[in-house]
């Protein structure tokens, strides 16, 4: 007889449009573990008593998305140093203790995405992240791991870039400037970070930051390209790819925080962009 499976599931809201229980069933499958993976549509006010709810009743980890992963942070009893440096948790995993550890995979899952599925070279090279929102903090610590030239921040509201850098000067050659200051000439590696994909818009950044040989990367991702990987295109740099890869690199994280293995994501990847495109790769 089996064993009964473990627990898990995403918490958000709204979250019924989540990928992510179809990418961990992949993971789950091509691993062999026994789990279930569910989609749990809470709001800000039940948050704290619905997570208590979920681990008390056996639960064995979460992913937290929008808009709960401050509130993540703060429920959590301890947190890894990512998870501590972004100020924000994408994972809560229960311990054999009763007590919830926070982890952040966002930004592990971008710089897999980059260096490892797509090459994209970091080192000594010019990074441009454009937003100064939590999307942009989770991700500064890994990409100042890997030792660019330089990292600039760029906002609209350019104190928000400012303070942004400021917390992590510590960690690398940082800067946040507003758009009308970015430093001059095409950036190695351009990553929109903004929510404007989400209503269609492009961030008001002069062409000048994107080259012939720019890598464009959107944290977003659609079932068309979006505004921002149009735009890139538009002005002729090398390649710009939208963040379906973070998405399934940072769960795969998560993954690995639960169950101690890395699935494989090229496959869940593939299926993914079909599934959500209609279009093979
Ligand atoms: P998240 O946690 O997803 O990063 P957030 O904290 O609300 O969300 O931050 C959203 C980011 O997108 C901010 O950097 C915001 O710029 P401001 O700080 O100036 O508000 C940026 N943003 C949203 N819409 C934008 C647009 N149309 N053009 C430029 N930046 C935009």
């Amino acid at each position: 007889m089996s064993a009964d499976p473990d627990h898990y599931g995403v918490v958000g809201h709204p979250v019924a449009h989540s990928w992510s229980p179809f990418i961990h069933g992949m993971f789950a499958k091509q691993t062999s573990q026994n789990l279930t993976y569910r989609l749990y549509d809470v709001p800000p006010a039940e948050f704290r008593e619905r997570i208590v709810g979920f681990f008390a009743g056996g639960g064995r980890g979460l992913n937290v998305t929008l808009p709960h992963k401050i509130a993540a942070a703060e429920m959590a009893n301890e947190l890894t140093p990512r998870a501590a440096r972004a100020h924000a948790v994408n994972t809560l995993v229960a311990r054999s203790d009763g007590t919830l550890l926070g982890d952040n995979t966002d930004g592990a899952g971008l710089v897999h995405d980059l260096c490892d599925n797509l090459g994209v070279v970091i080192i000594r090279r010019r990074i441009l992240i454009i937003g100064a929102g939590g999307a942009t903090r989770g991700v500064l610590a890994p990409l100042l791991a890997l030792e660019p030239a330089e990292l600039v921040i760029a906002n609209r509201t350019r104190e928000r870039a400012q303070t942004l850098a400021a917390d992590f000067r510590d960690l690398g050659a940082i800067s946040g400037v507003g758009f009308g200051e970015i430093p001059a000439g095409a950036f190695d590696l351009v990553v929109n970070a903004t929510s404007a994909s989400l209503s269609g818009e492009v961030p008001e950044v002069p062409a000048t930051v994107v080259g012939k040989e720019t890598v464009c990367y959107d944290m977003a991702y659609g079932k068309s390209d979006t505004a921002f990987i149009r735009w890139a295109r538009n002005l002729g740099c090398a390649r710009a790819i939208q963040g379906w890869g973070m998405l399934v690199e940072q769960a795969a994280e998560s993954f690995r925080v639960w169950r101690g293995i890395r699935p494989p994501t090229a496959p869940v990847l593939a299926a993914l962009k079909e599934r959500a495109t209609g279009v093979a790769t």
